[in-house]
């Protein structure tokens, strides 16, 4: 049972108030590479669980990053909250403990949405840009979520055509996930850290509105120091480049997140 105090009840007046509810956490619905997403008493909350599992190239690879799983709870929910303040709609209610989060309940479109400022990865290698080059505009790609097929690439008239998404939805996605590629990259930018690229997912709440869902993390952000280039992100997993825990702690520590 969690206390929960993050609701807000419409006041007959019409303005709205804080109040405490109960919430429980029931059946797991749904156990993914990185956290667990379990129902609640509550119709329209999910709570998801962060873990330390790490995985790359679609599963193929496997491992634990101690402490992650905190890490990325605390970042993911104090960036969807500061965003939240900018008008960009999260899954975001509360955080519950070290590593459970309340969330909205929303339908997942299953689309990777990633937005990329200098290249790297599958860009450099796709398009042969030397990693680390500035891009002359930040670049907007989709994923189709299908582990069996290895996520691939897709287009917009791709997805309409197999009901991935609507138009309409691709726009307010594509619309948002610009809006948070300049407010990431600025609040970044100013922990002297540059955002290189991201990975998003966004939702469906039952009442047709689409919100940003899943995680913002090292594990999906390619996170550089702006000074030395030093890669602060799961590419040192991904590569095994070694101190894979320190490149997250160092994240969380700029963000204020954890002491010092
Ligand atoms: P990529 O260069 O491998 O395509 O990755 C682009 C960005 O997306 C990078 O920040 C890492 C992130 N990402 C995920 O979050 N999940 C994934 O499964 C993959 C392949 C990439
Ligand atoms: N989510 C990806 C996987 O395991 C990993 C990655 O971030 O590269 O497959």
């Amino acid at each position: 049972m969690y206390t929960v105090n993050n609701f807000l009840k419409v006041a007959a007046s019409g303005g709205s108030e804080r109040i405490e509810t109960i919430m429980e956490k029931k059946e797991m619905l749904y156990e993914g590479k990185a956290k667990k997403v379990y129902k609640t008493d509550n119709e329209n909350c999910y709570i998801v669980d962060y873990k330390d599992d790490a995985t790359a190239f679609n599963g193929k690879k496997k491992g634990t990053i101690a402490g992650k799983g905190v890490i990325n709870n605390r970042m993911s929910n104090y960036l969807m909250s500061l965003m939240e303040k900018e008008g960009i709609p999260t899954h975001f209610v509360e955080e519950l403990s070290e590593r459970e989060t309340v969330v909205k309940k929303v339908k997942i479109v299953p689309l990777e949405v990633i937005i990329r400022n200098i290249a790297a990865g599958s860009f450099s290698k796709r398009f042969g840009v030397e990693e680390g080059s500035t891009l002359r505009n930040a670049t907007l790609e989709y994923c189709l979520k299908d582990d069996a097929l290895d996520d691939p690439m897709i287009n917009d008239y791709q997805i309409t055509a197999i009901g991935a998404a609507t138009k309409e939805d691709l726009e307010t996605i594509a619309d948002l996930t610009f809006k948070i590629n300049d407010f990431l990259k600025a609040y970044f930018l100013k922990l002297n850290i540059e955002l290189v690229d991201f990975k998003i997912e966004f939702g469906k709440t039952p009442d047709g509105k689409i919100i940003l869902a899943d995680e913002i993390s090292p594990d999906t952000c390619r996170l550089w120091d702006a000074t030395t280039h030093a890669k602060l992100d799961k590419d040192r997993f991904r590569r095994d480049l070694g101190d894979v825990e320190e490149a997250y702690i160092e994240v969380a520590k700029r963000m204020g997140l954890i002491g010092e």
